[in-house]
């Protein structure tokens, strides 16, 4: 057989030079991240392994670029999705990006889930902001994407604030939420 099968020939959709990320303390920037490299392709799962603290999180961050303006900043290296390089982009290009083609799910899903909505208007505005369909059609993605992950009775789950669910329904929740449209999802 000749020529490259089709996953060795895509090109990436996320990568990854040589990223370094610093946060200032007392005037100093001293690296959390040091020097990684990874590319992923599409329909692929990349996992980073490493013991608590060794930036996992902040080079997650890193990359969707939602790291601490006040004291965190990506000092070398670069970032493309989709062969785009993410480092100049505005934040309101990026809040294109974001939730639409890539999304990040944060550790914990009882505290990134927003305590004063309820979980079927955190998953709709997502659907309504990108995909730009009416409230009434995102209602009924919502409840079809909950449905989805094996939540029951999600058109009652739809109306509660995250604080009555449970933590596995929450989660399950969350992960909804998060990755409803993207083309890359970060576990976080
Ligand atoms: N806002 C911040 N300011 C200063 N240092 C920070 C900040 N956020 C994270 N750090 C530091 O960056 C380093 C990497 O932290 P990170 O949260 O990325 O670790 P992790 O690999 O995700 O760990 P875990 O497996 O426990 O989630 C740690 O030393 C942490 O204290
Ligand atoms: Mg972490």
């Amino acid at each position: 057989m000749s020529g490259k099968s089709l996953t060795q020939s895509e090109a990436p959709l996320l990568e990854v030079k040589n990223l370094e990320t610093a946060f200032r303390i007392d005037g100093e920037y001293y690296n959390a991240v040091d020097n990684v490299s990874f590319s992923v392709k599409p329909g692929r799962i990349v996992g980073i392994v490493g013991e608590s603290g060794c930036g996992k999180s902040v080079m997650s961050l890193s990359i969707m670029k939602l790291l601490p303006k006040e004291n965190g900043k990506i000092v070398g290296g670069e970032i493309k999705f989709a062969g785009i390089n993410l480092e100049n982009m505005t934040d309101k290009e990026i809040n294109k990006i974001r939730g639409k083609d890539m999304a990040m799910i944060f550790q914990e899903p009882m505290t990134a889930l927003n305590p004063v909505f309820s979980i079927g208007y955190q998953i709709e505005e997502v659907l309504h902001n990108h995909m730009k369909i009416s409230k009434k059609e995102a209602r009924t993605k919502a409840i079809a994407l909950l449905k989805s992950v094996g939540i029951s009775r999600p058109e009652k789950i739809v109306d509660e604030y995250p604080h009555q669910l449970s933590g596995g329904d929450a989660s399950a929740c969350y992960d909804r939420d998060c990755d409803c449209l993207p083309a890359q999802t970060i576990n976080c």
